[in-house]
């Protein structure tokens, strides 16, 4: 018999990561303030303006339960697994034919790359275009998770006002001929945070200026088919061509937790997008995939928007009335034709984020606005989200926020 004997371990070594075992990059980013803000609103009793989640309610979940049965049925060992960088073939066709007709460019299934939500379509444009220190155009205000995305790659912005019409592309001349920018990022549609469309007249200005200065276009568009209201002006992709990177997702019209999204761009330019997905995470989740495609059969995605625009329209519309019922003259607000969220106006010098404690007090939430705005700006504006309370509770929260600014004197 041969005798075994056991050596003890010795202790483990402590093992500190210092700040020095992180990136630069990782160590400059910072937490979203929004996060944190919804920490605060996800108290029992607090009814939540801030976050931009779609309404719960009006999941497919029937739908998609069966979408997913028929996936794993027929097509099971190829939905698990490894699959194409680009995309699934037939989801990419789908969105090609469908960006075709509603969009009005002409696009094949080599445009489109599937991504991981159009979040991550942000992050790949990151990788391929931004160098430190390079710049970015974009709006002042614009969405903060486009900002945190570039934000990894060191980049600086250099901001264009907005007003009622989208970003004041009038002015960008010499912004672009100062800061040589690497692309312009635009929300074109119900943008994310003030719910401003940018006028067709905008758009072919944007356009032009593109054109002129060979500068790339990004053209983010969550909420193009989430109209209320209103006549659509053509896409800035339609418009644009080549010129022009459009990002779509299915997190707004069907489900954010499947994480599909898409990136429309010229064959010359996707060789380039392939490979970068490629070392980011190799493909997009098959199985998502799969179901999405399932479920978007027979003119399922388009009953299923009419659905959800249906619900939306009345709750925007409900935030509005009760805005002008109980909101103070002081505070002024937009009246957007579609997407998730409207933005409100604060009298200047008053501090959004001062007068949130008090809200919460009051058990209700919105987000603060100077965050998205890359230059520090926007102290007294704050967003606003429709889609996700209930009818009921629009009219409570509002009444509640219209308490809080009354008393702000
Ligand atoms: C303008 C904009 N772009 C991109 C995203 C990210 O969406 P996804 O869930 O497709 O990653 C959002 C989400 O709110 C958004 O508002």
């Amino acid at each position: 018999m041969t005798e075994t004997t056991t050596t003890a371990l010795p202790p483990p070594v402590p093992f500190k990561f210092g700040e020095h075992h992180f990136s630069h990059a990782a160590n400059t980013l910072e937490s979203s303030i929004i996060r944190e803000i919804l920490k605060h609103s996800s108290q029992p009793g607090v009814i939540s303006f801030a976050g931009g989640l779609p309404a719960p309610d009006l999941f497919p979940i029937e739908e998609l339960r069966e979408a997913a049965d028929r996936v794993l049925t027929r097509f099971g060992t190829q939905a698990l697994q490894y699959g194409l960088s680009m995309g699934y073939g037939p989801l990419r066709e789908f969105l090609a034919e469908r960006l075709t007709t509603h969009g009005g460019t002409q696009l094949t299934a080599d445009n489109i790359l599937i991504t991981a939500g159009s979040q991550q379509g942000l992050d790949i444009c990151g990788r391929a275009f931004l160098e430190r220190d390079n710049y970015v155009v974009c709006s002042r205000p614009t969405y903060l998770g486009a900002l945190q995305a570039f934000n990894f790659y060191g980049v600086k912005y250099a901001v264009v006002n907005m007003d009622d019409e989208g970003m004041v592309v009038e002015s960008i001349d010499p912004i672009i001929e100062k800061h040589k920018p690497r692309f312009i990022y635009v929300v074109p549609n119900f943008q994310n945070p003030t719910g401003i469309t940018m006028s067709g007249d905008r758009r072919r200005l944007l356009v032009e200026k593109a054109q002129k200065y060979s500068v790339p276009i990004i053209d983010d568009n969550p909420y193009g088919e989430l109209r209320y209201s209103g006549q659509s002006a053509p896409s800035i992709k339609q418009i644009g061509g080549q010129a022009v990177i459009q990002l779509g997702t299915f997190s707004k019209t069907i489900s954010p937790g499947l994480r599909i999204g898409w990136l429309a761009a010229s064959r010359q330019t996707m060789g380039m997008f392939e490979r970068v997905k490629q070392s980011t995470d190799l493909h997009t989740t098959q199985f998502s995939q799969f179901v999405i495609y399932e479920f978007i059969q027979n003119g399922a995605l388009d009953r299923h928007i009419a659905r959800i625009k249906k619900s939306y329209h009345e709750r925007r519309d409900a935030m509005l009335r009760a805005m002008k019922e109980f909101f103070p003259e002081s505070v002024t607000w937009t009246r957007p034709e579609g997407g998730l969220f409207l933005w409100a106006r604060l009298p200047e010098g008053t501090d959004a984020k001062e007068v949130l404690p008090k809200a919460i007090e009051e058990k209700v939430a919105y987000v603060p606005g100077q965050p998205f705005h890359p230059d520090g700006s926007g102290a007294n504006t704050f967003r606003l989200n429709f889609s996700n309370a209930t009818l009921e509770n629009i009219h409570e929260g509002i009444k509640r926020l219209g308490r809080v600014f009354s008393s702000l004197g």
